[in-house]
């Protein structure tokens, strides 16, 4: 690899309410963080549509990208001059630290989920792509954009490196809880993170924690299932997201048609068909959605309307729960039922699955391809970390789904179709 990094004349630092400060002095992570692929990541939220329900969360992709760097670098300083650390790798870490979330787009979460489009692929996109991100990295010699990309991808032949940025305590997510702790301003997410990087240590193939340090890494598995529960799936946030999405599908179904909007949807037609080009899709941030949906509450059709009104303006479905049995049993006639009183089943009438969601807590040796967190003990061996805590062994492994339902019911409460709209109350609401 040459050598096509200097290090800055001055250090630079940014100012971080979760870190206090961000350092940077290596010239390639400072032109990165310039680029305008990694400055567009300040235009989407961290958090997709969570700021409905916790206001604060406002705080986007560019500062955690930035925190995850910060945790990076700090993991580096813990593992310089050890056993199996090479300092040669830095770089490689650190770059993939800033960009390893470059290709999410707005409200990520839905998008996939509607137009089946993957943030993974547009950040391979991104790096390899002709981008600005690409030209920086390419200083560092050819073959490092590709590099970087396998990091990033987790197939990279650097086991350690790769578990640095994505295992079960990487960087990501030792910023993303913190972070999204500070910002919710819940009590939970907190762990000493400080303590965390004194007893981390490379291995030939992953980065491990000292066995003094299990009582800290337990708080922090605590903490990430209590983030779990309480924000990351959050019935009110799934919410704001089940209307998203019934609103880009309803764009869609209007696209195709025909319809005569009176503001064109030239920046989806791409992810209907499928052929959006990298160009087309950094152009699309959430301030253009924001956009078109503060400008479709005036759109003639009802639908687009009224679900582009109750996004703006916060007037969420409401949920209940259900068990499988139920959902079953009911379905058919709920959705005639929805039919006969005007409300289109399609869009006011909604099964959301908590295992939808791509958060979990811990979950060693299942479908995750995240290497479990192991200690390492006195003697030398590693052991994975559920069979030494039993408080991790009493959460691990645990899948708690659950099902709701997701109706308007405001629009329950409407003249016209009494009768129809008092039984779908009572199948509902008991
Ligand atoms: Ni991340």
């Amino acid at each position: 690899m040459s050598n096509g990094n200097r290090q800055l004349k001055e250090e630079k630092v940014f100012k971080d309410p979760v870190h206090r400060y961000i350092h940077v002095r290596d010239e390639l992570i400072w032109d990165l963080i310039g680029t305008k692929e990694v400055q567009r990541l300040r235009r989407i939220r961290q958090l997709g549509t969570t700021f409905l329900t916790f206001h604060g969360a406002e705080h986007t992709r560019f500062n955690h990208s930035l925190g995850v760097y910060e945790i990076m670098r700090r993991i580096i300083d813990v593992f310089a001059d050890r056993p199996h650390w090479n300092d040669r790798d830095r770089l490689l870490c650190l770059a993939a630290a800033v960009l390893h979330d470059v290709g999410h787009g707005p409200f990520s979460h839905s998008f996939e989920k509607v137009f089946g489009s993957d943030h993974e692929e547009w950040t391979r996109q991104i790096v390899l792509g002709d981008t600005e991100v690409n030209e920086v990295l390419r200083r560092m010699g050819d073959h490092f954009p590709q590099e970087v990309s396998d990091v990033i991808e987790k197939t990279h032949s650097n086991k350690l490196v790769v578990s640095m940025i994505s295992s079960q305590i990487d960087a990501d997510r030792m910023d993303y809880l913190q972070r999204d702790a500070f910002y919710t301003g819940v009590s939970y997410g907190h762990f000493d993170m400080e303590r965390i990087l004194r007893v981390m240590r490379p291995t030939e193939d992953q980065a491990v924690i000292k066995y003094t340090g299990m009582h800290a890494i337990e708080d922090y598995i605590m903490s990430r299932y209590q983030m779990y529960w309480q924000v990351y799936f959050h019935p009110v946030t799934r919410s704001a997201e089940v209307i998203l999405s019934k609103v880009l599908r309803r764009v869609q179904h209007l696209y195709e048609s025909n319809y005569q909007f009176k503001l064109y949807p030239s920046h989806f037609t791409g992810f209907f068909d499928g052929s959006i080009s990298l160009e087309q899709y950094l152009k699309v941030d959430e301030s253009v959605v924001m956009f078109y949906f503060q400008m479709w509450q005036d759109e003639e059709d009802p639908i687009l309307q009224d679900l582009c009104q109750r996004f703006m303006n916060r007037r969420l479905f409401k949920y209940v729960e259900f068990d499988q049995h139920f959902i079953m049993n009911q379905w058919n006639d709920l959705q005639e039922l929805f039919r006969q009183a005007d409300i289109d089943p399609d869009y006011y009438l909604v099964i959301d699955f908590s295992s939808d969601l791509p958060y979990d807590f811990y979950r060693p040796g299942e479908e995750e391809e995240r290497v479990p967190i192991h200690l390492l003990r006195p003697d030398g061996k590693l052991r994975e970390l559920s069979r030494e805590s039993e408080l991790v062994e009493a959460i691990s492994g645990k899948k708690r789904t659950d099902q709701k339902v997701y109706f308007p019911q405001d629009l329950l409460e409407t003249p016209g179709h009494e009768q129809e709209k008092q039984r779908i109350k009572e199948i509902l609401l008991g």
